[in-house]
């Protein structure tokens, strides 16, 4: 069966390290026989600025026409106040329902793992960020502003639907990937509407699931016991904004932003792929950006396309990439961004 995917690779360092995934899609096709037929999209900063559009019309119709889209970083000191992304990358989040925002932080090598005394079987578990409300709604406003009274409101929405289809999900994936335990995470001793909720959605949901371990952490305690002991993890639920903070600390337990992949998921719909970094853009241009956060984040999306096999195989050569020291200085290595790319892309050919 042939995938047909849409490759954007924004800006910065996003250029760089989408190259390299495609590169290694590339081989993983002529290896396994996927048929990928890949149509790139030049959306980012460069073209925003050159047609005061950040997307044609009717772009997130044609995004539904793919099996999958893949995503690079977007963010350029030109466009400070990031509009460009805000409707590119927020926008098919939002659009195309995409609300499980699925960011593994699995520690690949005992050599990447920060911790004192841990190894890699200590860092392996999956964050289940709600990825279509919250504090990224974008309701809000501003009075009197610009003077000394100015007041800012920035509204944060939870819905008992969009709470109770992440919690499940975290669930369901549990169940499906017989991990022992789901923890959610809030604010609730504080945000007593919109995490109490949480806490009552999480208490129901948990209900259906005897068989998985349910537990709580407030948001700031759970950052400690990342660090602390991160083996006792399995999976994390939380919401928008927790999730986008916890998971950059989540990407330096895997060896760094470098590592880190994500997927942007509505199940049985078209779904959206990005390493969890963002432009870099002082290393942009210059083959010194670690693309296997972005190689990784190739790879969820084949195993999420059911081509588990080339996934695995592509897996394994990161590994191998790793250990053998054949990367980027962030993770040990000597190489730059595309040597980094050709060593996992011949990994993949001869696997
Ligand atoms: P960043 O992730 O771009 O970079 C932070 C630092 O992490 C870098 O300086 C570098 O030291 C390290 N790093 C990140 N990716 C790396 C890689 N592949 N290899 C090696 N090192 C890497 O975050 P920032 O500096 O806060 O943001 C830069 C721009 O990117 C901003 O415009 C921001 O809004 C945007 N951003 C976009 C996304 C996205 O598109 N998904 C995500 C985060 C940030
Ligand atoms: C991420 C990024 C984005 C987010 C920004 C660039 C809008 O930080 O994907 O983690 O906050 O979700
Ligand atoms: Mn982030």
């Amino acid at each position: 069966m042939p995938y047909k995917l849409a490759i954007v690779p924004g800006d910065g360092i996003g250029v760089d390290v989408t190259r390299e995934a495609v590169k290694v899609l590339r081989a993983a096709d002529a290896r396994f026989g996927l048929g990928l037929v890949l149509d790139e999209y030049d959306f980012g900063a460069e073209r925003f600025l050159r047609t005061g559009e950040a997307l044609p019309p009717g772009m997130m119709d044609r995004f539904r026409t793919y099996d999958a889209i893949f995503m690079g970083a977007f963010g350029d000191p030109r466009v400070p106040d990031m509009r460009h992304a805000a409707e590119i990358l927020l926008g098919t989040r939002f659009q195309l329902d995409l609300y499980a925002n699925v960011r593994p932080v699995k520690c690949l090598a005992d050599n990447l793992c920060p911790l004192k005394g841990r190894t890699r079987k200590d860092v392996d578990f999956v964050v289940f960020r709600e990825n279509t409300e919250g504090l990224y709604v974008g309701m809000g406003g501003n009075f009197k502003k610009g003077t000394p009274d100015e007041i800012a409101i920035q509204e944060d929405v939870n819905t008992r639907g969009g709470v109770e289809r992440i919690i499940r999900e975290a669930f369901e994936y549990a169940v499906r990937t017989q991990r022992k335990s789901v923890t959610m995470s809030d604010k609730s001793n504080v945000l007593r509407f919109g995490h109490d909720l949480w806490q009552r959605v999480f208490a129901e949901v948990a209900k259906g699931y005897p068989a998985i371990e349910s537990n709580h952490l407030y948001v700031d305690a759970l950052t400690m016991q990342m660090v602390k002991n991160p083996a006792q993890f399995d999976v994390i639920v939380t919401c928008n904004m927790f999730g986008d903070i916890v998971t950059d600390l989540g990407a330096q337990l895997q060896g760094g932003l470098g590592m880190a992949a994500s997927g942007n998921i509505h199940p049985g719909r078209t779904s959206m792929f990005e390493p969890v970094h963002g432009s870099a853009p002082k290393y942009a241009g210059k083959d010194s950006a670690n693309p296997l956060g972005a190689i990784l984040t190739a790879q969820m999306m084949l195993d999420h396309l059911g081509a588990a096999k080339p996934a695995a195989a592509i897996e394994a050569a990161v590994v191998a990439a790793v250990e053998k020291g054949t990367c980027t200085s962030d993770v040990g290595g000597s190489l730059g961004t595309s040597a980094t790319g050709d060593a996992v892309a011949a990994a993949v050919a001869a696997a």
